[in-house]
């Protein structure tokens, strides 16, 4: 399907939230888009009570002008289903729809997103209200996208969660001998005799189960992706040609598992609003979306013209909402949209800023709007070949909430910091990166990174053999692969499904406290503290995509140790540093390096500095942003220098889109 409907280009624009204005505002509306270059909004997000403020009482007038005022201007509509806030009458009228809390609290209406996508009459009135939208717009010439709900993300507890939780598992486990098997349920007399027995991962008095927790949560991705496709059923019925979307937000509380999503939506779209390393963290959700994308095109959906950091909501910097856009475009997204159009005077978001802020257009971050808007015009040929990467990153969302289940050896471990580190480094070194799921065809990379793999099953531990065997250079780090499907441990020695292809054994856990460091340092002599017969002999060197590994000085390792013993692997560092907390881990390996058919496996027993990862895989830094796509490179100078790089000469915030031929090799 063509995405958006009728776009060549671009998109440009952002959530238009007309009804919050008066009429009179609109029209400026309009015209300011059309200064700014906009060509796309999505509207009605949260409209809902506009739409229908008495139980089958419709108000379209509104909506009706606005989609002809913005298509008279030339601008498109992403039109949305409201659903993702419900009118405060439908929740006093169906309280069982309202979204109950583990403890048990029923949520009210007065925010938003006060929902549970099991209630069959959230689910009829969902179907309902984007029926009554696709009959009314389905020929209204602006209509180019539909955007379901937004940011699928409430999880519910009550009982209508149970039961549709105790159907999904019947699915999943077949019989509850099996469900019993998978969740260790002998452990704390937890066996169940009878289905009706399971609940939701309600509040417990100690830890719950993690099985339960990880179902669970596989469950209400499955079951909010029920309720997308039903809306997208009826949407597909009325309005065939028009593509059908959400938008996924990142985050280790977001309940959707955005690969299987992907499958379902025509294309992918992501929100994204980074706070503490803002390019870097760009770079990074970028390149999720396009992994998600499998490689295709995406949208960003969502992004602010300010820096929400936690505590304050910091201004960008002058040009950065230009060059943080470039380099989600750069990555692959088709478009720069944001978080809104115009900032609001009131409501519980009056301080998140606007494309048009609460100055009004006379403002810098209007000026920088609308040279974003003539920018992108200029960049549709560089966008025409697919995104080039160096290397793949590992990231799977059921690792990563299996990682957050109670009882782990640390409560500091978390998969996606862990990928996000392996990201930057690379980031930081001018390698672009695919972050892609461990079944992925990894066959056409030179060196695939698996940072924390906490959870795999065993048909993605073999597709990581394969690609090793075929030729492949692999760096596993700490506790990977420790885990089955169902969160149980591996057992016989850590890193349980890796420990061939590895050569290694790893007896112990060390989690180390923020204060402690152990140093490592590289060697090249034998281990006088492993016995293993198998150990190789040989001297750290240099291997494409995976070293030299010498360190001039010694490295530090931080928050996490093991104890490895070698099993054909050789140690390419070892800990040199006292080791206070137990097992002392002198002279013990930290970092190894196996071969296995045709290829390297490395193994990293604890987290390294950026530096330090980075010399492991014998990257040089480059001081901008790079992504190269067939002829074209996107360069981009996020920092406070002028750099010059392969002859382009970029000034402090500078970038530059350049025809390959025209630069310095
Ligand atoms: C997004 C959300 C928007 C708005 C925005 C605030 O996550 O989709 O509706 O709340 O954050 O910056």
């Amino acid at each position: 399907m063509d995405w958006p409907r009728g776009f060549g280009g671009l998109c440009y624009g952002g959530d238009y939230n007309p009804e919050q204005w008066p009429e009179e505002v609109w029209k400026e509306d309009v015209a300011l888009m059309r200064r700014a270059g906009v060509n796309l909004v999505s509207v009605g997000v949260f409209s809902w009570a506009r739409l229908e403020p008495t139980p089958g009482a419709y108000d379209f007038g509104w909506l009706d002008r606005v989609l002809d005022l913005l298509h008279d201007g030339g601008i498109r509509v992403n039109l949305a289903t409201p659903t993702a806030s419900p009118p405060p009458w439908f929740g006093l009228a169906r309280p069982d729809a309202l979204t109950v809390t583990p403890d048990g609290t029923r949520l009210t209406h007065g925010s938003r997103d006060t929902y549970c996508v099991h209630s069959p009459a959230y689910r009829a009135a969902s179907v309902r209200i984007a029926r009554t939208l696709a009959e009314r717009y389905r020929d209204h010439p602006a209509l180019t996208m539909w955007h379901v709900h937004n940011e699928y993300g409430t999880v519910c507890h009550c009982d209508h969660a149970a039961d549709a939780f105790r159907v999904w598992l019947r699915s999943r486990h077949g019989t509850l001998e099996a469900l019993n098997d998978a969740w260790t349920t002998s452990f704390w007399s937890q066996h169940y005799s009878a289905w009706e027995q399971i609940t939701p991962p309600r509040a417990t008095q100690y830890l719950p189960n993690p099985a339960q927790v990880l179902d669970f949560r596989r469950f209400v991705s499955d079951a909010m992706l029920d309720h997308f496709r039903e809306q997208k059923a009826v949407l597909r019925e009325l309005t065939p040609n028009i593509p059908v979307t959400t938008n996924f937000v990142l985050g280790d509380w977001v309940p959707v598992n955005q690969r299987h999503w992907a499958a379902e939506v025509d294309l992918v779209a992501i929100d994204h609003y980074p706070s503490a390393d803002p390019p870097a963290e760009t770079a990074f959700a970028a390149d999720l979306a396009r992994g998600w994308a499998s490689g295709k095109p995406w949208l960003l959906m969502e992004q602010a013209v300010v820096t929400y950091t936690g505590p304050r909501m910091l201004a960008k910097r002058p040009g950065e909402i230009t060059r943080l856009s470039l380099s989600h475009i750069a990555r692959g997204s088709r478009g720069a949209m944001f978080f809104q159009w115009r900032a609001s005077r009131g409501g519980a978001e009056l301080w998140h800023a606007g494309m048009v802020p609460h100055a009004g257009p006379d403002s810098r971050i209007f000026r920088e709007i609308c040279d974003l808007g003539a920018l992108l015009p200029t960049l549709q040929d560089a966008c025409a070949a697919p995104v080039e990467a160096g290397a793949a990153i590992l990231w799977d969302v059921e690792a990563n909430w299996a990682l957050q289940a109670p009882g782990l050896p640390s409560t500091e471990l978390n998969h996606t910091e862990a990928v996000r580190q392996a990201h930057r480094v690379l980031y930081r070194h001018g390698v672009t990166a695919d972050l892609v799921h461990p079944s992925a065809d990894l066959s056409a990379y030179p060196l695939v990174l698996v940072p924390s793999l906490y959870l795999i099953c065993d048909a993605d531990a073999e597709n990581l053999r394969r690609y090793v065997a075929g030729g492949g250079t692999l760096v596993v780090s700490y506790l990977s692969g420790v885990a089955d499907e169902h969160a149980r441990v591996r057992l016989g020695g850590y890193p349980g499904a890796l420990r061939d292809l590895l050569g290694i054994r790893v007896e112990e856990f060390h989690p180390l406290p923020p204060d402690i460091a152990l140093t490592l340092s590289a060697r090249s002599g034998p281990h006088p503290a492993t016995s293993a017969p198998t150990e190789a002999e040989t001297p750290a060197r240099s291997r494409p995509g995976a070293g030299p590994f010498a360190y001039g000085q010694a490295e530090t390792g931080t928050f996490w140790s093991e104890h490895v013993h070698l099993e054909g692997a050789e140690a390419l560092a070892v800990y040199t540093g006292p080791h206070t907390l137990g097992t002392p881990l002198s002279g013990r390996p930290a970092i190894t390096r196996h071969s296995y058919g045709s290829g390297t496996a490395l193994y990293v027993s604890t987290r390294l500095t950026d530096d330090a990862y980075a010399r492991l895989l014998g990257l040089e830094p480059v001081p901008v942003e790079l992504v190269r796509r067939g002829d074209w490179l996107f360069a981009i100078n996020h920092g406070d220098e002028e750099q010059r790089v392969k002859g382009l000469h970029l000034p402090p915030g500078g970038f530059a889109v350049r025809t390959r031929p025209d630069l310095e090799p």
